[in-house]
């Protein structure tokens, strides 16, 4: 069954998987899209990839990306009567992994309709799957949700393409229930030689020479990982990103590099009160 999209005046709205609802198309936001360079190139970016999205999204990660998506999964700890946001869910991998590991409800939000066309078809396949998950339109920079709406949150591959990832990340929060968890999952750079001199030569050169071998789509988006990868964490080291989570209202907040620090997960507990150090 296709999947409907309304818009009702407003920029911002809802897609529930239409196998599953009639309602399919409310509209749920009242703000704008942002379209700053960054955004603009965030949306086009994933226009014509999600065909293929997930098998090159693990060979361009060396295999990796399952093991590093399995890792975000496994700090959220939901309970099957919990909801769950996934926040830039694209195909909706981690939608999938929620629900099959806890049998937990999940909204997965994107900001690209084709991402989430593709995720639809994913999920309208599985029944448990078309159940638990519905698929909302819109932006991390400004969800349709009420504040602590939902019981935990999660994010892979996201803030690279916001603005201001400071203010995406107290955004985020907002959504979260006080106690919830919150986990992204991010590319990351090597801190220690060889790895990191092996990683750069992987990224400037292998990623995308595999990204030619598949589309000139695939090597656009290798070639852009390449900078924009490293071009992240001189705006943001690690250490300041833990630092912006703690003034996002996140505590207990921790860092695990997996594949030699190719990869980081960050998981962390929304505190009681929502604060934000400026
Ligand atoms: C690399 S994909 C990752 C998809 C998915 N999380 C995964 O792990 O496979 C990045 C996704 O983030 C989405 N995205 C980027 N910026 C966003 C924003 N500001 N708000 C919502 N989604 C965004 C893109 O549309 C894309 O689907």
């Amino acid at each position: 069954m296709p999947m409907r999209v309304s818009r009702v005046g407003i920029k911002t709205a809802n897609i529930a998987l239409a196998a599953q609802s009639e309602d399919a198309g409310v509209v749920s936001g009242t703000t704008e899209p942002i379209q700053s360079p960054r955004k603009r190139h965030a949306i086009e970016l994933f226009e014509p990839l999600p065909r293929h999205y997930d098998r090159v999204a693990a060979v361009l990660s060396f295999g990796q990306d399952p093991r590093w998506r399995h890792a975000m999964v496994s700090a959220v700890h939901a309970k099957p009567e919990e909801r769950v946001l996934d926040v830039a869910t694209g195909t909706g991998l981690v939608a999938q992994a929620l629900v099959r590991a806890y049998r937990c409800s999940v909204v997965g939000l994107d900001q690209s309709s084709r991402m989430l066309e593709r995720a639809h078809q994913r999920l309208a396949c599985d029944p448990q799957l078309a159940e638990r998950v519905r698929l909302v339109m819109g932006e991390a920079e400004q969800l349709p949700f009420a504040d602590a709406e939902f019981d935990h949150l999660t994010f892979t591959y996201l803030l690279r393409y916001v603005d201001d990832p400071a203010a995406t990340l107290c955004e985020l929060s907002r959504v979260v229930k006080p106690g919830g968890r919150v986990a992204m999952l991010e590319f990351a750079v090597p801190e220690r030689q060889p790895w990191r001199t092996l990683w750069s030569f992987y990224t400037r050169v292998g990623l995308p020479a595999s990204g030619r071998l598949i589309s000139r789509e695939w090597s656009r988006t290798g070639s852009f990982l390449a900078r924009s990868i490293p071009e992240f964490y001189s705006r943001i080291p690690l250490d300041r990103l833990v630092e912006l989570w703690r003034e996002a209202g996140i505590e207990a907040v921790q860092v695990r590099r997996m594949s030699l620090g190719g990869g980081v997960v960050i998981w962390g507990t929304k505190a009681d009160g929502q604060r934000r150090v400026i």
